[in-house]
């Protein structure tokens, strides 16, 4: 398969993650309700990890879902790539953050091999690349055949009764909580403006399938506004 070596990372996404790197994980438990370490969890379960399998963590920020998949199976061989430096010196300097290889690199041109992997997954990573297609085509060139692909990302909130409460949060809570804990609102108004206009899970479906994957399912969580999307690579193309 052709490898994607031309980088089309947004230096303005990668600048706003290395500023709020530091207060990173405090506000995302805050703005989960601790709940995304439940739903990591549950992505690691989908993964379904051998001892001495190989994991890639992409957009792995400062390494929540390396450390859960460590947690749950540490003799897997597991990577962490981002394009932040900021987000990775923070996981590195975590405890057991050493014992990770952390690898500096655009999601959307991978500097690994074919087949490389047996698992990849990426929590919210997608929404923030310029090409959710071509990040997928990464993820599905990188792993082996039969490998697993699971992706947790926010939705964009449904029609229902929860809809108000749900965009209270979104517009005014987290921005808030960004000003206050983080000291950087834009970030935290960037966070739920993505949440809002980005694809459906339907859609993903879609851009995944486009991208190679098979067996795609997909799971609701959160009131509808997390989804894990899980698919596996095809034996043969
Ligand atoms: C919202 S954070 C999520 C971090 C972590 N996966 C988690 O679940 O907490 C998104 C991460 O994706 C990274 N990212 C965004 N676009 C990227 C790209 N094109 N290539 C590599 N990393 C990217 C950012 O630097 C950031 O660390």
């Amino acid at each position: 398969m052709k490898q994607l070596r031309q980088s089309h990372e947004r230096p303005d996404v990668r600048t706003m993650f290395d500023r709020v790197a530091k207060r990173y994980d405090l506000l995302n438990r805050m703005i989960t309700f601790g709940f995304d370490s439940m739903w990591r969890r549950r992505v690691i379960e989908e993964a379904d990890l051998s001892p001495g399998g190989r994991l890639l963590d992409v957009g792995a920020g400062t390494g929540d879902m390396a450390f859960t998949a460590h947690k749950k199976e540490p003799a897997a061989r597991i990577t962490a790539a981002d394009f932040s430096y900021g987000m990775m010196k923070k996981g590195r300097s975590r405890p057991g953050g050493n014992q990770i290889p952390w690898c500096c690199t655009d999601a959307l041109a991978l500097p690994f091999a074919d087949g490389t992997f047996d698992a990849v997954t990426s929590g919210y990573l997608i929404r923030n690349v310029v090409n959710p297609a071509r990040a997928f085509q990464e993820q599905l060139r990188v792993l082996k055949p039969g490998g697993r692909v699971v992706c947790l990302e926010t939705s964009p909130p449904k029609q229902n009764l929860l809809r108000p409460l749900i965009a209270l949060h979104l517009k005014v809570t987290i921005p808030f909580l960004g000003r206050l804990v983080g000291g950087n609102q834009a970030a935290y108004t960037y966070l739920p403006d993505t949440t809002r206009n980005f694809m459906r899970p339907h859609e993903m479906v879609t851009t995944m399938r486009e991208a190679g994957f098979e067996s795609i399912r997909y799971e609701l969580l959160m009131f509808g506004t997390m989804t894990i999307h899980s698919g596996r690579r095809p034996d043969t193309f």
